[in-house]
């Protein structure tokens, strides 16, 4: 039977040091679901994503206890290290551009993969540029440097990126942080088209995000889990627990 939860965590707990990040924190994540994450700045949240890519321990003076399951198997156990970062796509708050093409950047994980050939690699570098709301705009100059494409447009080729491993989970932290609303809103369409073939985990400090897009919805505050449930009660007038009710309208955070 296949199990309905892609990752769960048992009792993460994590520290910077003597700072303790994140407490006891246990989470069933659904998959083909997108799973949101909200909560005020140093709650925890990117930590979250980190420990569940391993990019935390290169982290220095970090250090994780807990375990991390994917398909109920143990995170260090199911791949090694590159496995499982192409397996789980990352997209952080800012665009982190390689100094290459449009088409380089977004062929780049594929031909290190071993993928040569040039129509396999064309046709996933338009497949990843559709899916991330970009092919229109840049299928004329895919030989330009990425860098040099707008903000918004260089969050997307990032999207296109992470896209182009075909990964199985897609964590994505403030991805829409530098992006205008109208661009946001395709990418968002895009997301909910995405979790057909993916589980989505959205970190988003905009709690409107978390309720057009979440199927699921987690609200962490400094560094705990307060709540966690389908978006529609924690978004209700009656969401059980009255910090919730507070942070979703605005009223601390
Ligand atoms: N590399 C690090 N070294 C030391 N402390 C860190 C490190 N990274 C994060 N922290 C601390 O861990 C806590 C949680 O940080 P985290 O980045 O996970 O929060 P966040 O919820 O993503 O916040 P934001 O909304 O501002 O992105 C914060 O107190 C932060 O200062
Ligand atoms: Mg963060």
């Amino acid at each position: 039977m296949v199990n309905e939860n892609r990752v769960e965590i048992r009792n993460l707990t994590v520290r910077y040091g003597k700072t303790i990040s994140l407490h006891d924190v246990s989470l069933d994540i659904p998959r083909n679901k997108i799973f949101a994450i909200i909560g005020p700045a140093n709650s925890g949240k990117t930590t979250l994503l980190k420990s569940i890519n391993r990019t935390l321990e290169l982290e220095s003076g970090s250090s994780v206890q807990g375990n991390i399951t994917i398909d109920g198997r143990e995170i260090h156990e199911i791949w090694n290290v590159y496995e499982l970062r192409r397996r789980i796509g990352m997209v952080f708050p800012l665009p982190v551009g390689l100094p290459l093409s449009v088409y380089d950047n977004v062929a780049y994980a594929p031909r290190m993969a071993g993928e040569r050939r040039r129509k396999v690699l064309d046709e996933i570098v338009e497949r990843c540029l559709r899916q991330a709301a970009l092919w229109d705009e840049v299928k004329d100059r895919l030989k330009n440097l990425g860098t040099m494409l707008s903000g918004g447009q260089q969050q997307r080729l990032t999207i296109a990126r992470a896209l182009s491993h075909s990964p199985e989970i897609l964590c994505l932290d403030e991805f829409s942080i530098a992006i205008d609303p109208v661009t946001t809103m395709r990418i968002e369409d895009v997301l909910v088209q995405l979790k057909e073939e993916m589980t989505i985990i959205l970190v988003t400090n905009l709690v409107q995000q978390a309720r057009r897009l979440g199927d699921m919805t987690c609200f962490i505050n400094k560094g705990r889990v307060v709540q966690v449930d389908t978006t529609e009660v924690m978004f209700s007038d009656n969401p059980g627990n009255q910090l919730t009710y507070d942070y979703v309208r605005g009223v601390f955070g």
